[in-house]
């Protein structure tokens, strides 16, 4: 036998030379969830570690988590009056907009904004734009979610991230943030977004369950591969300036199609129910939660992200994982 794959496997070292696939603090972003209010830290009771934050104790939070190199932070408003037409959600004194102000003052461009653009925690319905008979009207729902990014905009965010799933989103959100002066403010587009199990404790945190019904006639249905591509070439056409698929993963055949068909930044999106699962799993002694988290990162990461936004992103840095 002359060929032997094990000799590069006889220690770390020689592992380390030869790993294909290199992970870097660089390519996380991690999550808030920020509610009205003052001096309140609540863990979130399906997401053990990931709190609700008064915009003071985010402040204190995003310090802790710059000292470690988290500099990337993606943005979702909780607690805001709901309406039935999504109306708060763009408020120029909505609570991701005094967060991001407070943000922006504290920290100036030492931190990177990123905000979530959807109806869904605005509605008194809970779905992701405008109903009316039963339906999720498509163009009236742009425009609300491109009033909502461009009051973002204005208060200093850095990048939009819309996860509506609506046709035609992209190109509605560019058009006005472009009209107002906004050229510079980036799209990350939640391109690929999947009908999915995996975000139920996301709903819990954000406080965002459709009350009837399902996201289904507008997110995407898991046994198709191919809309991937579309999706993503739509996106792109229409500005966007990252491409995003979501859930991670139970879909990096997906990560892997849509990173080979687009020369776009790829982020893939970790979601709460892959977090939980392997925050309870640890828990309950079943798995190591280090080495875990480290294959699955790494998994997102070899199948072609480049951004991987993530729960356990203060994890990785805080307990020296990355290392
Ligand atoms: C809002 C939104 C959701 C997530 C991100 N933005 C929930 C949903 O679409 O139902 C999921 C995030 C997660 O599960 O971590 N549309
Ligand atoms: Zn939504």
């Amino acid at each position: 036998m002359i060929i032997r794959p094990r000799r590069l496997r006889r220690n770390a070292i020689v592992r380390n030379m030869v790993a294909e696939t290199r992970l870097s603090r660089d390519m996380l972003v991690y999550p808030y969830f920020v509610m009205p209010g003052e001096g309140i830290k609540h863990e979130i009771e399906a997401m053990p570690g990931i709190y609700h934050f008064s915009v003071d104790t985010l402040i204190e939070d995003v310090k802790i988590g710059l000292n470690l190199g988290i500099d990337k932070v993606l943005l979702f408003g909780v607690g805001e009056e709901k309406t039935e037409d999504a109306s708060s959600c763009y408020h120029n004194n909505s609570i991701v907009v005094t967060a991001i102000k407070a943000l922006k003052k504290e920290f100036q461009d030492r931190i990177f904004i990123i905000t979530d653009i959807c109806a869904c925690a605005y509605t008194t319905h809970g779905h992701c734009g405008v109903l009316r008979d039963g339906y999720v009207q498509n163009d009236e729902t742009v425009e609300v979610l491109a009033k909502m990014a461009l009051s973002h905009a204005q208060a200093g965010a850095d990048m939009v991230a819309p996860s509506d799933m609506m046709d035609g989103r992209v190109a509605g959100i560019r058009n006005l943030l472009d009209d107002s002066g906004f050229e510079q403010v980036g799209i990350m587009s939640y391109s690929v977004k999947f009908a999915s199990a995996y975000y139920g404790p996301f709903r819990e945190a954000a406080d965002s369950s459709p009350s009837s019904g399902d996201r289904k006639a507008y997110q995407m249905d898991y046994r198709n591969s191919r809309e991937s591509i579309r999706e993503a070439q739509l996106d792109e056409d229409e500005g966007a300036d990252v491409l995003m698929v979501k859930p991670a993963l139970a879909y990096l055949d997906i990560i892997k199609e849509v990173k080979e068909s687009s020369s776009l930044p790829l982020a893939a999106y970790n979601v709460s129910g892959e977090y939980s699962l392997v925050k309870m799993g640890a828990r309950a002694g079943l798995i190591d939660e280090q080495q875990l988290v480290l294959e699955n990162m790494y998994a997102f990461a070899r199948a072609g992200a480049d951004i991987i936004i993530t729960y356990h992103a203060r994890d990785l840095v805080e307990k020296g994982w990355l290392s």
